[in-house]
C-alpha cells in the first residue's frame, strides 16, 4: 500500500489554480506508541482553507510550501498503538489532504448515529459554528427576523433551520435560483433572496418587512454593506465568514459603516474553535434534532483525493450546493 498526498505547491495571488497544488506518493507511515494509522474515507473541503495557502498573518498560521494541505477527515483504524482506540474504529482527525496518517490526536465516533460524513458537516466543525454563532453571538428572540448568506451553505443551512426552530424569520441569500429553491421548499425557510437576480436591497426589502434582527454572515463583502443598511435598532451581526474575499486581491472597502452608529448594531466576530470546551453541547442538539427529522441537509461530493484541489476551486467559486466533500475510499 502507498500513500498519496497533496501538497501546497505554491501560493496563489486572487484565485486558487490547479498548479498551487502537487500530488505525492510515498510509503504508509508506521504508527509510534500512543498513535494510530488511519486510513481516511472522508476529507472535508472548507473555505478557510484559502486562508491557510497564504501566509498573511491570520488566527492560526498557513500551510508551508511543501506541506501537507490541512484539513479534517474522517477515516477508519487499521493499526493502534493508542491505549483508547482499536482497529477498525472510526475517528474525525486533523490529518488533512492525503489517503492515510498517523496521529495521536484523534477522536472517536459514533458510526451508528449518522452517515460517517456528517461528522464533518451537520455534527461537525460547520454545525458546532452555526449552533454557537447563532445561539451565543446573534442571540435570536422568538418573533425577531434572521437573515444568513451562503444559506444553501454547510453552516448557513443549519443557521437558518436552528432559527426557525427557534421561533424566528428565518430568511436566506443565496446564488442563484436553484438553491433559493431548496432553501425555501427543502430546508423550510420563509424567504430565500437571490443575491445574482439583481436588487439585492429591494428583494431584502421585501422579504424582510419589519427589518432584520440577526444578520449571520458568511460572505462579507458588498452582501454585508447592503444588509447593514437593512438591520433595525439594537440588532447583532455574526460575522463568521467573508467568503467574497478569499480571492480578492483587494479587501471590499465598507461604506454603510454609519448604520452601525445610528442602529446601535453589535457585531462580533466568531472562531468556531472559542467554544471547543462546549462541542458535546451543540453535538447533543444537533443530534437530537436530527434524529427527530427536524433538521435537513445536503452533501456536494466530488470522488478521488487527486479531484480535491478542484473541489476547493469550485467551493471558492460558489459551485457546491451543500456541504462539500472529498469521498476518499
Ligand atoms: N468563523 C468560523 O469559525 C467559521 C467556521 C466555518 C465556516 N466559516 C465561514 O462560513 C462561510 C460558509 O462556509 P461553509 O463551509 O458553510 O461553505 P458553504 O456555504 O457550504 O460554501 C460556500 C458558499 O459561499 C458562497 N459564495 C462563494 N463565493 C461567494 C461570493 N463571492 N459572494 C457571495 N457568496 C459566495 C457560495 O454560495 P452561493 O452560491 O449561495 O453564493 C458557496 O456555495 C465561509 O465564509 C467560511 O469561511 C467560518
Amino acid at each position: 500500500m502507498q500513500n498519496r498526498r497533496v501538497l501546497l505547491a505554491r501560493r496563489p495571488r486572487g484565485g486558487v489554480s490547479q498548479a498551487d497544488f502537487r500530488i505525492e506518493e510515498g510509503p504508509l507511515p508506521q504508527p509510534a506508541p500512543g498513535e494510530v494509522l488511519v486510513k481516511n474515507l472522508w476529507l472535508s473541503l472548507d473555505p478557510y482553507m484559502r486562508g491557510r495557502m497564504s501566509d498573511a498573518k491570520s488566527y492560526v498560521k498557513g500551510v508551508e510550501l511543501g506541506e501537507v494541505m490541512v484539513g479534517q477527515t474522517v477515516g477508519e483504524v487499521l493499526e493502534s498503538k493508542h491505549p483508547a482506540l482499536k482497529t477498525g474504529d472510526k475517528v474525525l482527525t486533523q490529518l488533512g489532504w492525503q489517503l492515510y496518517g498517523v496521529s495521536r490526536d484523534v477522536s472517536k465516533i459514533d458510526a451508528a448515529r449518522a452517515p460517517l460524513s456528517y461528522y464533518l458537516g451537520i455534527l461537525g466543525m460547520p454545525g458546532m459554528t452555526a449552533y454557537f454563532g447563532l445561539k451565543e453571538i446573534g442571540q435570536p428572540r422568538p418573533g425577531e427576523t434572521l437573515v444568513v448568506s451562503a444559506a444553501s451553505g454547510a453552516v448557513g443551512s443549519v443557521v437558518g433551520q436552528l432559527a426557525k426552530l427557534w421561533g424566528c424569520r428565518a430568511v436566506g441569500i443565496a446564488g442563484g435560483a436553484a438553491k433559493c429553491d431548496y432553501v425555501k421548499r427543502e430546508l423550510g425557510f420563509d424567504a430565500c433572496v437571490d443575491y445574482k437576480a439583481g436588487d439585492l436591497a429591494a428583494a431584502l426589502k421585501d422579504a424582510c418587512p419589519k427589518g432584520v434582527d440577526v444578520y449571520f454572515d458568511n460572505v462579507g463583502g458588498s452582501i454585508f454593506d447592503t444588509l447593514l443598511a437593512r438591520m433595525n435598532l439594537h440588532s447583532r451581526v455574526v460575522v463568521c465568514g467573508l467568503i467574497s474575499d478569499y480571492n480578492a486581491t483587494e479587501p471590499y472597502a465598507i461604506r454603510n459603516w454609519r448604520c452601525v452608529l445610528v442602529n446601535r448594531i453589535k457585531l462580533q466576530g466568531m472562531i468556531v474553535f472559542d467554544w471547543k470546551e462546549r462541542y458535546g453541547e451543540a453535538l447533543k442538539a444537533l443530534a437530537g434534532y436530527l434524529g427527530e427529522g427536524r433538521l435537513r441537509y445536503r452533501e456536494s461530493v466530488v470522488e478521488g483525493l487527486e479531484n480535491a484541489p478542484g473541489g476547493l476551486i469550485a467551493l471558492l467559486k460558489g459551485e457546491n450546493f451543500g456541504k462539500q466533500l472529498v469521498k476518499l475510499a
